[in-house]
């Protein structure tokens, strides 16, 4: 048994590290296979582990399927993960590209995360479904697209017990826990400020040996550390022990409300606000952004503007600037004769800045010359006690989960 995992393990090692290495200094170096290999041959159970394994398509992708893909993703997409999805362009959004991900993560996966989005991140939901841009077939596409950035083998993952069986424990991985994850991925795995790892949602996707990858090899070069070293296999699975209780708490925080399926275009609201008021002051044309406090100063006084929120439709019916409207950032078209001209169009997004600057160029693209975007972005926003519409009021979060969220929209 013991000679499996290892064999296992070394397999994963070594394939999640090549790709990285010319990028990355920090990449674990596959050690060369010969000193590490077991000396006898694979165990009888191979075929089992492989089943186990996430399966990439077997089938050559279609180049159509694969180029639909590519447009979506860059268009929607790329704004923050990047077009090469090296993450980080923008917030906390993670790598895509990187092999040890692409090589254990399932489609299930994946689709989940696109379709439904990660609450309380920037993560939006894109399906149809929820009022977003991508039908079934589409996000087929992008997944096709996401895949094209690995050509490597699927990894082999290690989803069995380990030697000797040894029990997980909760209350040892909880302490584990605090110690080495609560700084990145939040108190109850939810709050960030990177991946919301305690989220139900991904967590029923996520299998031990998908979890035991990434906590122990870690995600070269992102923020992610490897923890092969510093904890060892039992104290990993205590923490997965620790993640999958966290998942049952957090499930009523995270559940998305059963809407009936968004009007898509959303309508537009009586635009601008104040129409019969003046000119805003002190506000600046993009590329240069207006601080939050002008912004409100202005509409307080009765200055005439339309404030656009640049995000997916399905984070405007959760919650919007009192007032706003839906534009998204990857199609204002629908939109583009309706806004007025003659009136400062306000874009704002929670990233703060990525969506929003998109749609303010696209908007001078179009023509209009009074373009701003909002600096800090809808956090900040709420966090000030300014008016929001929430559609789906979240049940009152504690001071202390206040502070971070302010924190995290502000980073
Ligand atoms: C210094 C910050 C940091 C620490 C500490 C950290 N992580 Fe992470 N973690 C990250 C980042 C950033 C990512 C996303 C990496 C990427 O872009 O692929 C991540 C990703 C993950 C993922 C994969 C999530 C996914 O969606 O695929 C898991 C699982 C994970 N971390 C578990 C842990 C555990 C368990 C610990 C503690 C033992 C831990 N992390 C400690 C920053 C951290
Ligand atoms: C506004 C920025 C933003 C945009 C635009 C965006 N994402 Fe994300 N995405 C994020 C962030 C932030 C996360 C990390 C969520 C978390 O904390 O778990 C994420 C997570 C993900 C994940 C990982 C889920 C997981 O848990 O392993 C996938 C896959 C993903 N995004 C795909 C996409 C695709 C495909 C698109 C375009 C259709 C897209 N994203 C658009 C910010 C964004």
């Amino acid at each position: 048994m013991r000679l499996q995992l290892s064999f296992a393990f070394v397999i994963a090692l070594a394939a999640a590290a090549c790709g990285d290495n010319a990028s990355d200094g920090h990449a674990p170096k596959a050690a060369p296979a010969a000193s590490v290999t077991p000396t006898t041959s694979p165990p009888a159970s191979a075929p089992a582990e492989a089943k186990a394994s996430a399966a990439p398509p077997a089938v050559p992708e279609d180049p159509a399927r694969i180029a639909h893909g590519k447009e979506l993703y860059l268009r929607i997409c790329a704004v923050c993960h990047g077009k090469n999805g090296e993450g980080y362009v923008a917030d906390a959004a993670p790598a895509l590209n990187h092999p040890g991900y692409l090589g254990s993560v399932t489609d299930a996966l994946l689709r989940d995360a696109i379709e439904n989005g990660r609450t309380g991140s920037t993560m939006s939901a894109w399906s149809k479904a929820h009022g977003g841009p991508l039908g079934t077939e589409d996000v087929t596409a992008v997944i096709a697209f996401i895949r094209s950035f690995y050509q490597g083998p699927k990894l082999v993952l290690d989803e069995g017990s380990l030697p000797g069986n040894p029990r997980s424990d909760r209350v040892r991985g909880a302490v584990l826990y605090a110690e080495h994850c609560q700084k990145c991925h939040g108190a109850r795995g939810i709050e960030g400020p990177n991946a919301r790892i305690g989220d139900p949602a991904f967590l029923r996707r996520a299998s031990r040996g998908f979890l035991r990858l990434a906590i122990r090899e870690g995600r070269p070069p992102t923020p992610m550390p490897a923890f092969r070293d510093a904890l060892g296999l039992e104290a990993i699975d205590d923490i997965i022990m620790q993640l999958r209780a966290l998942a049952r708490e957090n499930a009523p925080r995270v559940t998305r409300g059963s809407q009936p399926k968004p009007q898509s275009p959303l309508p537009l609201p009586k635009l601008p606000q104040n129409p019969k008021g003046r000119d805003p002051r002190g506000f600046r044309k993009h590329p240069e952004t207006t601080p939050l406090d002008v912004v409100y100063r202005e509409m307080k006084a009765g200055a005439r503007l339309a404030l656009l929120d640049a995000r997916a439709p399905s984070d405007y019916l959760r919650e919007h600037i009192k007032g706003a409207a839906s534009v998204p950032y990857y199609d204002p078209s629908p939109y583009l004769d309706k806004l007025p001209k003659d009136t400062w169009l306000v874009s704002y997004c929670s990233c703060p800045h990525a969506e929003s600057k998109t749609l303010a160029q696209k908007l001078l693209n179009a023509g209009f010359e009074k373009v701003t975007v909002l600096d800090e972005g809808i956090g900040a926003w709420r966090a000030k006690g300014h008016p929001v519409v929430s559609e789906d009021p979240p049940a009152a979060p504690a001071p202390a989960d206040k502070a971070k969220a302010k924190a995290q929209t502000e980073h």
